[in-house]
Parts: structure tokens; C-alpha cells; sequence
């Protein structure tokens, strides 16, 4: 009989447990495809007693992640505990330090330590595999190192965080509150273990750092991503983008510019007939514009544990195979620095929500403050308030309502000044809500 080929898991929650469970239910196809068997021989999460629907008799069990990494008992250390430091970076750096092969899902850890992690690996000879950092299922970083190798990416764009795609079209079909959206993904496994880092854009910032890397050959900067959430987005402008022919996705957005590599991720306006628009739920969509391919989009679901075990599952399969190469598809000496192109200067569209009294002369001054700084609107709309009982004879109330401009391509540096002028005219009585449109 061949050889095994020893894994040792870290981290039995959502995804290892999914993890374990495919592997024993996909043995004789990874068998066949790989050539040897592969098999589970060493765990460890935090807590030996808990109930995980899983027979864990059959293999050691370690409390010391660090220790089952360095274990002369596994060939590949699955790291599925998740943190940007801790036990998770010393688990992988012992392994990687000790020859064993790595595969992780750890975005956070990947964001900011990757650079380093994929040196460390190429100077002990080993794989470091990561497909499920990103977009759970999708398998957009093997499409980026290896399918498109013979073209020059121009930019790619995003749905890459399951848990805020799920929130935002709940409360869109549903009419629920955010916070109920939230409970449920964290019920289905998709929300992090803090869910700041979904809901704030951070997981999505990782998440675009890393395949920014990929697609143009830069070392990791997650430091230049400009990251917004979707905690302020509020059932208004839902409606409102309804309204005007949008729908709001948080989207992930990497760029070549004239001035440098823009990275961005914030709650975006995107054409309601756009084929972004239809990705729906915890449903992931990573497109990438390339000289040769042209443009190629892949779809599929972002988070949950059996999604996202399927490409940890794929990893381990490609390791067992042999197939390696260098973690971010060229040698890390060969990373070059990216220039960081300012945000001022992103050049798109808005959509900028201001909550006024209903007076006269407050939506004028608005609409002259957006002309003062050169900005072109596609589109104002100010409604009446539903407060009938309080208005005056002409219909006004006095009290406040949203008035809403979609402006045509301008820049950021000019919105935040129109705005900061608005704000000083004396109208305005909430905070402004300012969201960028991606047309195509
Ligand atoms: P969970 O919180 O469900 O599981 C984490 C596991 O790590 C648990 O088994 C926990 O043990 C174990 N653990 C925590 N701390 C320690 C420690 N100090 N020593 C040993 N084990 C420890 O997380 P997920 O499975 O959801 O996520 C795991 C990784 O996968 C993260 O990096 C996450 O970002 C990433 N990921 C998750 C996705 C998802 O949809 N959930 C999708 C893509 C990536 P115990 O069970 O005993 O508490
Ligand atoms: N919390 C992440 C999400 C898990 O919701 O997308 C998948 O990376």
C-alpha cells in the first residue's frame, strides 16, 4: 500500500469540522486522484469534550497546536483556528520552520503576515496553500496564480464577504433589521468569530489584499486599503437605491490607476440590472479584467463550513499531488512594492444622502454647494415628510428629510468638500451618508 499522506487539523469549529467530515466521506476519490491515501492523524481546537458530531477517537489529540505543527506524526498542518497573531502565527511558522506543508483560511493572518509566511515556506521548501481565505468555494486564488498566468490583470472587483451579502439582501427582501441579519449568519457560520471584522469591511479588506497581490504581482498591503462597512447602511437607503435603480453591495475593488494600485472596499451602488446585483445571500462574486481573458467571473458560495472545507480539501489534495510553487505565483524577491493611489482622488460616481429640515432654501443650497465644487448631478430627489400632521398650509413640515443626489463621475476630494460646504450652510441635521456607484 502506498504511503500516507499525514494531516494534522487545527481547529475543529465550522470549517474543520466540515473539513474532517469531507475527508472521511471523499477518501477513495482523494485516494484514486492523489495516489496514496490521504488521512487525518492528529487534532486539536481548544476544548478536547466538546460535542462536534465527530468520531475524533480514531486520531491523537494535542492541546498544544504549536506542537501538533512540529508533529513527526503529519506531512500537512491545516491551521483552521483563525486570528492574525496568536497560536494560529506561531502554529503555521512552527510548521512551515519544521518542513511540514501548510494549508490555512486565515485571511487575517495571510493579510498581514503572507509576505513573510510565503519567504518562510519557499526557504524550507514547502507548500503554503490558502484557497479558502478567499471567497469560501470560489477557487479565485488558484485562478489568479495559475489559470490566468499569461495575462496582466487591469483591475478586479468583488462580493467577498458572505456574511454582509447575506445581511444586505435580507434586509432588502425581508424588510429585517440588521441586527437580526447579523444573529442568523452567526447562527450559519458564516460571521467570524468577532463579527466587527464582517461587518466593518475588515475581512473583506483582507480578503482584497490578498488577491491585489496575486493579480499584480505586489507584496501584500493591507495597510492601503481604504475599508468601509455596512453598519451604517440603513433601510432608507436601501429603498432609495431601490428607487433610483440600484442595489448596495459591499464590494471589493482593486485597480491599476494612473497614480498607483487603488484598493478599496465600501458599500457600493451597483446598476439593479447589473449582474453583481443578482448575487444574492451568502453568495460570493469575484470578476477580473485581463488583456488576454478579457474579463471572467466566478460565482459561488462564500462562506459555511462544507464551502469552505471544499477548498481546504482541495489544497491538501494538491499538496498530496506534489503540485506546489510559489505561494503568491512568483517568488516573494519577486514581489514588487505598489504604489498606493490616494482615495481622494477615486474618480466615480455617488450617491450622497442628506438629512435636511424641510425649509426653504435647503435643498437649493445643497444643489449649489455640489455646483460651487463642479459636481454634475444625475439626479436629486427630495420626498415629502410622512409627518402630514405637522405641516403648514404650503405642505412643508419643518421637519427633517432625506435629499438624496446621484451625481455623474466626479471626484472624491470634490464630493467631501461639496459636502463639507453643505454642512456649513446650517441645513443638514444628521450625519451625511455617502455611497460610491460602480455603473459597470
Ligand atoms: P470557529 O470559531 O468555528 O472554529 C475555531 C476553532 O479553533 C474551534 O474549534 C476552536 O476550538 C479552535 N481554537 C480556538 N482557539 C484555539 C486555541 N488557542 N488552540 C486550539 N484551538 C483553538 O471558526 P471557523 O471554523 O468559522 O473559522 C476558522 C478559520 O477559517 C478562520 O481563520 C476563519 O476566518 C476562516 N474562514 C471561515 C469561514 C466560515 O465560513 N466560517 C470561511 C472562510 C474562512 P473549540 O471548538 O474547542 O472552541
Ligand atoms: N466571515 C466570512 C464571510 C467567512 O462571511 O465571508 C468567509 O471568509
Amino acid at each position: 500500500m502506498a504511503q500516507v499522506f499525514r494531516i494534522g487539523i487545527a481547529g475543529l469549529g465550522t470549517v474543520g469540522a466540515s473539513a474532517v467530515r469531507i475527508l472521511d466521506r471523499q477518501a477513495d476519490r482523494l485516494e484514486a486522484s492523489c495516489g496514496q491515501p490521504v488521512r487525518v492523524t492528529a487534532v486539536t481546537a481548544r476544548s478536547r469534550g466538546k460535542e462536534r458530531g465527530l468520531d475524533l477517537d480514531r486520531f491523537a489529540w494535542l492541546d498544544d497546536p504549536v506542537a501538533l505543527a512540529t508533529s513527526t506524526e503529519i506531512d500537512c498542518f491545516v491551521e483552521l483556528i483563525g486570528g492574525e497573531d496568536g497560536v494560529a502565527k506561531a502554529a503555521v511558522e512552527a510548521a512551515l520552520g519544521a518542513g511540514k506543508h501548510v494549508v490555512t483560511a486565515n485571511k487575517a493572518l495571510l493579510a498581514r503576515h503572507g509576505t513573510k509566511l510565503a519567504a518562510l515556506a519557499e526557504k524550507n521548501g514547502v507548500t503554503l496553500q490558502f484557497e479558502a481565505a478567499v471567497a469560501g468555494g470560489i477557487p479565485i486564488i488558484k485562478t489568479l496564480r495559475e489559470a490566468l498566468a499569461g495575462n496582466e490583470v487591469s483591475h478586479l472587483f468583488g462580493i467577498l464577504n458572505g456574511t454582509c451579502n447575506y445581511i444586505l439582501s435580507r434586509m432588502e427582501d425581508e424588510g429585517l433589521a440588521f441586527e437580526a441579519c447579523l444573529a442568523e449568519a452567526q447562527r450559519l457560520g458564516y460571521a467570524e468569530a468577532d463579527p466587527t471584522f464582517d461587518i466593518g469591511g475588515f475581512d473583506s479588506a483582507h480578503k482584497l489584499a490578498i488577491l491585489t497581490s496575486l493579480a499584480f504581482g505586489t507584496a501584500i498591503d493591507a495597510e492601503a486599503v481604504h475599508v468601509e462597512g455596512i453598519s451604517s447602511i440603513s433601510s432608507i437607503d436601501i429603498r432609495m437605491a431601490r428607487e433610483l435603480g440600484y442595489r448596495i453591495k459591499l464590494l471589493g475593488v482593486a485597480e491599476r490607476t494612473p497614480t498607483g494600485i487603488e484598493q478599496r472596499v465600501h458599500p457600493t451602488m451597483v446598476p439593479l440590472s447589473s449582474a453583481i446585483a443578482q448575487v444574492m445571500g451568502v453568495t460570493n462574486a469575484v470578476t477580473v479584467a485581463a488583456d488576454a481573458v478579457r474579463e471572467i467571473t466566478l460565482i459561488g458560495p462564500g462562506a459555511g463550513g462544507d464551502a469552505t472545507a471544499s477548498a481546504v480539501v482541495a489544497d491538501i489534495a494538491d499538496i498530496a499531488r506534489g503540485v506546489g510553487g510559489a505561494p503568491f505565483g512568483r517568488p516573494t524577491t519577486a514581489l514588487r512594492k505598489a504604489e498606493r493611489a490616494p482615495m481622494q482622488r477615486h474618480h466615480g460616481g455617488y450617491y450622497v444622502r442628506l438629512t435636511v429640515h424641510d425649509r426653504p432654501g435647503a435643498a437649493a443650497s445643497i444643489v449649489n454647494r455640489f455646483a460651487q465644487a463642479d459636481i454634475s448631478l444625475e439626479s436629486i430627489v427630495q420626498h415629502r415628510s410622512e409627518d402630514a400632521a405637522a405641516r403648514d398650509p404650503a405642505g412643508r413640515s419643518g421637519a427633517p428629510v432625506p435629499v438624496v443626489l446621484i451625481t455623474y463621475a466626479t471626484t472624491e476630494a470634490a464630493v467631501r468638500a461639496a459636502i463639507d460646504q453643505a454642512l456649513g450652510d446650517g441645513y443638514v441635521v444628521e450625519a451625511p451618508q455617502v455611497i460610491r456607484i460602480e455603473r459597470e
